[in-house]
């Protein structure tokens, strides 16, 4: 057994010494099947040739009110100058209702909110799909849920195609040719270059989704050769794999002509100001995107209008978006369950697993108005802890012998074990949803491997005697365990739980998490934050445990890889840098940074399940994260939409709104509802207040 570990060299025979030290495998068990439960409908599996291609057609078109208030007005250039020489076209025969009609408006509810649009700097617009709707990346992942397995590779999107050189380490790319942004500013490799060299490799600069050197590569170099071709430079041959960081969220240019004179490179500003440069109140900020905020109004809505000049077309030379408008209702997650439900809102990514069954109850009624479809279990959360022993997040004393001990083997196995997942699971929902999940790659998924999972079931005994074992006693008699003397003055070990508010099932597990330590004698206090401040504080290393729910490389491996271990600096989610800049890994997280990167640099199928064989064995084996339960998502759209592609997932390489490629999504004429707020009016100009 773990013949891998010999296989990976020093660090991993070290480890295994220390294992055998450890009667490890008494503590280990069974781990049950998840209970049967099939998601509710099939993709369609196609080539992506099938999808997409780039020519030119012979006509263009866009919606009549666009042609005689805009362009016959003279305010606008005649639909073919705006398009790019050769658009990206959707085929007619892949879109599941074929070629769509102008008009109407998806009503969205978000629970987050916005803190400018100033994206590649660092600023979230709220999530539930702004973001996703407003970027356009070098290449695209949400749609692969529905390609051959065989053919898995990034859509081009923004890079129209590339080709490697011949020893694999060059990788040229074509941008789209003559694409412009919503404002009409031209679309070109000086926005590339600018999101790359002052955004990525400026390390004052921290991209919402994490786009770090590492993402790419150590030593990766990206070069313009014209406007139109970049270049890329790797160390390793053919590392196919980082097409995948070149999709949402880790590459997606921002417009340099207006972000390029407020960054600190180019000004007097401050990377703060930098940052904070385009506050929500900015409108028509220039975007690749479908849509452009034209209003907002606080606490209430964001409303986007249709870029005029986007550049995708369908087969007919139809300009895309169909809808006109999107809504982002500014409310709460689990109130977009509830209006999508009733009607009022027409999306949600069911996966606040407390709602599921009053929402199927009402979805299954015959005047219902909106579909709901469950897809497989790709909603998982952890409970993560701080694992930098070298000041990440700067600790305090307390805060520094916490990190002590979650950097202890038997430690994280004791909190492991003190978690029942079968009672955590039915606390939020009864029924064949959740599943036991003990941590690392979710069963179900591609590279998931059982015999490759160690777990420890819940073993309360066991748990106590790996604490007492470490010299953790509850000296003063308060049912609280105490830090050894001169450890953090002896006092009792509290540990702090970072958890988001705007999810109940955040607060819900993270509490749930609370009660189960109080058995082991520990104490573990709320850090209740909504979004966006807990987003920062996770972000900054400022928390002693973590209870969230986990990233795409969680589910499909391909997305996200190198936030799998900590590869660079500043690239994962609960092990990053100290004050120093370096990064004091543990010998099994240098294993999982050594299987991560051969993966990365390996395109050969049969290897790269075998790593992911070993990756999955030495995170479950060395309890890397405390799995605490795993669950389906349901995809709640209104009924009148239509082209929305069989089995889309809520979650799998990007969020449904990306996988149901909203771009062609439409409403059938005698469907259309007048939800318009804005009808027959286009983004007006970078920072003028509203609609033209
Ligand atoms: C939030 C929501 C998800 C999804 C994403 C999109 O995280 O919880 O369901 O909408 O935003 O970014």
């Amino acid at each position: 057994m773990r013949k891998h570990i010999y296989a990976l060299g020093g660090a991993g025979l070290l480890l295994s010494v220390s294992m055998l030290a450890l009667p490890a495998q008494e503590l280990t068990g069974e781990l049950p099947d998840p209970p049967e439960f099939s998601a509710q409908s099939e993709p369609v599996f196609v080539s992506v040739s099938d999808i997409l291609e780039y020519k030119a057609l012979p006509e263009y078109n866009e919606p009549d009110w666009v042609t005689s208030k805009y362009v016959d007005a003279g305010t606008l250039p005649p639909v073919g100058e705006r398009l790019p020489k050769e658009p990206l076209v959707y085929k007619a025969a892949n879109m599941p209702d074929g070629i769509g009609v102008y008009g109407d408006t998806m009503r969205h509810v978000i629970g987050g909110r916005p803190e400018g649009w100033n994206y590649i700097g660092g600023q979230s617009q709220g999530w539930g799909g702004i973001d996703i709707g407003l970027s356009e990346c070098l290449t695209r992942t949400g749609p692969l849920f529905t390609i051959k397995a065989d053919e898995l590779e990034p859509m081009p999107n923004l890079a129209k195609s590339w080709e490697w050189s011949e020893d694999g380490k060059e990788l040229t790319m074509h941008l789209i040719e003559g694409a412009k942004w919503s404002d009409g500013d031209p679309f070109d490799a000086d926005d590339v270059m600018f999101y790359w060299e002052d955004n990525v490799l400026d390390q004052n600069v921290s991209p919402l989704n994490g786009g770090t050197p590492e993402t790419f590569g150590q030593g990766t170099t990206l070069e313009a050769l014209d406007p139109y071709t970049i270049k890329w430079t790797f160390q390793e041959a053919f590392p196919t794999q980082y097409l995948y960081a070149m999709a949402y969220g880790t590459f997606c240019p921002g417009p340099s002509h207006i972000l390029k004179p407020e960054h600190p490179n180019y000004s007097d500003n401050t990377y703060d100001e930098y940052k904070n440069a385009f506050p929500p109140e900015y409108l028509n900020i220039p975007v690749m995107g479908a849509w452009v905020p034209v209003e907002y109004r606080p606490d209430d809505i964001i409303v986007m209008r249709r870029n005029p000049y986007y550049w995708k077309v369908d087969e007919n030379g139809n300009q895309l978006p169909y809808l006109n408008e999107m809504h982002y209702r500014l409310s709460t997650w689990a109130d977009r369950d509830v209006q999508a439900v009733a009607g009022s809102g027409d999306f949600s990514n069911l996966e606040q697993a407390e709602s599921y069954v009053e929402a199927l109850r009402r979805s299954a009624e015959d005047d219902a108005p909106a579909r709901l479809q469950f897809g497989a279990r790709t909603i998982g959360y952890a409970l993560r802890m701080n694992l930098s022993g070298n000041g990440w997040g700067e600790p305090d004393a307390r805060e520094q012998a916490v990190r002590e001990l979650n950097r202890d083997l038997d430690f994280r196995k004791a909190v492991t074990m003190a978690v029942d997942r079968q009672r955590l699971g039915e606390s939020l929902v009864r029924g064949p949803f959740t599943a036991i999940y003990p941590g690392g790659l979710y069963a179900g998924t591609t590279y998931y491997d059982k015999d490759s999972t160690v777990y420890y079931p819940h073993n309360l005994e066991a748990a106590n005697e790996l604490l007492d074992g470490l010299g953790l006693e509850d000296t003063d008699g308060n049912g609280i365990r105490n830090f050894p003397e001169g450890t953090a003055n002896g006092a009792d070990v509290e540990i702090t739980l970072l958890a988001n508010t705007d999810y109940g099932t955040d607060t819900n597990l993270a509490e749930g998490v609370i009660a189960m330590m109080e058995p082991l004698g520990l104490r573990v206090i709320a850090n209740f934050q909504q979004g966006t401040a807990r987003d920062d504080m996770a972000q900054a290393g400022q928390f002693d445990w973590n209870v969230e729910r986990q990233g795409a490389e969680m589910v499909s491996v391909v997305q996200g890889t190198s936030a799998l271990a900590p590869t660079g600096p500043r690239t994962h989610p609960f092990h990053r840098a100290g004050t120093d800049g370096t990064l004091d890994l543990l010998p099994f997280e240098q294993e999982l940074v050594d299987t991560v990167n051969a993966f990365i640099a390996t395109s050969d199928n049969a290897e790269r399940a075998e790593l992911m064989k070993q990756y999955q064995q030495i995170f479950t084996e060395n309890v890397y994260s405390v799995g605490l339960t795993q669950y389906p998502g349901a995809l709640i759209i209104n009924k009148r939409f239509a082209n929305i592609p069989a089995g889309a997932p809520i979650f799998m390489f990007n969020w449904a709104e990306d996988n149901i490629i909203r771009e062609r999504v439409y409403v059938p004429e005698d469907k259309q509802a007048s939800y318009e707020l804005h009808p027959e009016t286009l983004p007006g100009a970078p920072g003028s207040d509203g609609p033209m």
